[in-house]
């Protein structure tokens, strides 16, 4: 199958600026409303002068709470928050004000496939539902092993991916084409972390397949929306 990568990135960049300019961080009934909290619990494991990297930070659900559990602690922390769309780095920037964590949080406007990760640095990368939007499973592999490497020994990864994804009408039941930049299904991915230059060898805390489903409203039509979600948690050695 091959895959319009432009098309897909601007139907990427198009739904989450429309998605963050009509919720707001942590607004209730929206998927910004709380933060992921497998990857806040990991938080307590980190000490010294933290350094997280957040990929896809979106418009901070997880970089401003996991800044303010921080500072809260007493802990030295930078989190640098990398999006592709600029209207997720302005609205970072000002929630960090709003919350007052610009102190801790370095917010950068760069795609994934070309963000220099590196080597040994990070004490926690987090990619919550982002590597999907890679161009090609190549570069989604690719990302996967430049985090392994940018992850300090002792340090951690959380990935969340999005797989099987299928798109159907509900009222026809007819497929409806979504264009995400790079489709994958759960084993294959599942494959991809446990590689030799990703996550093999690494002390893997969880590993889960979770089904999802919804109805939304997609153009002027209602559909029903079916995935399973890959859920990662791993240290490296
Ligand atoms: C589903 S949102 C998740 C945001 C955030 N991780 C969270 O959990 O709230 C995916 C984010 O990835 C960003 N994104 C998509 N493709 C990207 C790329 N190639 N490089 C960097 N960010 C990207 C989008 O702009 C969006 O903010």
């Amino acid at each position: 199958m091959s895959i319009d990568f432009e098309r897909a990135r601007q139907e990427t960049l198009q739904y989450h600026k429309a998605y963050y300019s009509r919720f707001k961080l942590f607004e209730k009934d929206s998927w910004l409303e709380n933060p992921d909290q497998p990857l806040m619990r990991l938080l307590d494991y980190l000490e010294g002068k933290i350094e997280i990297l957040d990929l896809g930070c979106g418009v901070g659900r997880n970089a401003i709470p996991m800044a303010q559990a921080l500072q809260k602690s007493n802990k030295t922390a930078t989190i640098t928050a990398v999006d592709v769309l600029a209207e997720s780095i302005d609205l970072l920037k000002e929630y960090a004000s709003t919350y007052k964590v610009k102190n801790i949080i370095e917010a950068v406007l760069a795609d994934n496939d070309v963000f220099m990760i590196e080597p040994n640095k990070y004490d926690l990368v987090a990619a919550i539902s982002t590597l999907e939007h890679c161009q090609g499973k190549n570069k989604v592999a690719k990302l996967m092993a430049a985090i392994a490497r940018g992850a300090k020994s002792g340090g951690f990864v959380r990935i969340e991916m999005t797989t099987n994804r299928r798109v159907t009408d509900t009222s026809t039941n007819e497929p409806v084409p979504t264009f995400v930049e790079t489709p994958l299904d759960g084993e294959e991915v599942q494959e991809m972390l446990q590689a030799k230059d990703t996550f093999a060898g690494w002390n893997i805390i969880s590993l889960t397949v979770d089904p999802y489903e919804e109805e939304l409203a997609k153009e002027d039509r209602t559909v029903h929306w079916c995935s399973t979600q890959i859920n990662f948690t791993a240290q490296k050695p």
